[in-house]
């Protein structure tokens, strides 16, 4: 377990009062806490807690795609990001902040080409940029050595833990600064979930994670900070190893300690 980063970390993302809905029903009654730079804050809770409607809040999905209203506020690094619109603003903050979803969703193209894709659009266009660029993201993602001799292989015909992994690099590819995670290694082996775990710790120096997790063994194995969602409400929000040990409030413990959800 992670200790906590320190009363120094900077806020990287400030969310203050955010209240979701779809419809006018509420999904995520207004919730305050803060993800500091540089970590692996997880958010743990059960299904229907809020977690992905959160997460998908912090680059905007949920308020375009999701038909959710949002209100209250979403500072990243200092800046209000629910007040950004238009496509090509919303284009920026997402190669900012990376999202891998809980399936891995490939595209139909070649290993290469699934990372080089988003670089070359972002702009990088030189062959041996790109090359370089899919060789670090793919060794930051501990697949390099697995796909090194095939990379014109459809991305889609690798396996699941696999894909995953790719979904990962090509996130990477783009040099963001914050990745979230929405239950990513759900559907994997141990050896991928290992991997994208090692990930994570050695790349939280330049990248702060947000990580949803349906498995709280992993939000204890790699999480410096957790908070807890449950039915809509944001019940606590701390150091891991306080939140797993000494949480504040008595619905906390139960759920880690498997007496619901
Ligand atoms: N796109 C959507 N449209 C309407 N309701 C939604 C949508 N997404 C989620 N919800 C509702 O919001 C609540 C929280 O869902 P969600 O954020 O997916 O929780 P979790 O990720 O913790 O399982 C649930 O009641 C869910 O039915
Ligand atoms: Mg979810």
């Amino acid at each position: 377990m992670s200790g906590d980063s320190g009363t120094y970390a900077l806020v990287k993302i400030a969310a203050k009062d955010v209240e979701i809905r779809y419809r006018g029903k509420v999904a995520l009654k207004p919730a305050t806490f803060d993800i500091r730079s540089s970590t692996i804050h997880s958010i743990i809770g059960p299904a229907g807690s809020g977690k992905t409607s959160f997460l998908r809040s912090l680059n905007l999905m949920s308020l375009e795609l999701d038909g959710a209203a949002i209100k209250g506020s979403i500072k990243v690094d200092d800046d209000e990001i629910l007040t950004i619109r238009g496509a090509e603003k919303m284009a920026k903050l997402r190669r900012r902040i990376g999202i891998v979803f809980a399936t891995p969703q490939p595209l139909p193209r070649s290993i290469y080409e699934n990372i080089a894709f988003g670089p070359r659009i972002a702009g990088t266009r030189k062959k041996a940029d790109l090359d370089a660029l899919v060789e670090e993201s793919l060794r930051s993602a501990h697949m390099w050595d697995e796909v090194k001799d095939r990379l014109d292989l459809m991305g889609t015909s690798l396996s699941g833990g696999q894909q995953q992994r790719l979904c990962l690099a090509r996130t990477l590819a783009l040099k963001p600064d914050i990745v979230l995670l929405d239950e990513p290694c759900s559907a994997l082996d141990p050896i991928s979930t290992y991997k994208i775990e090692q990930s994570m710790q050695e790349l939280k120096g330049n990248i702060t994670f947000v990580l949803v997790t349906n498995n709280t063994k992993q939000a204890a194995r790699v999480a410096d900070r957790t908070a807890f969602f449950l039915m809509g409400e944001l019940v606590e929000d701390g150091p891991t190893a306080k939140i797993f040990t000494r949480p504040n409030d008595q619905r906390t413990g139960d759920y880690i300690e498997g007496r619901f959800g």
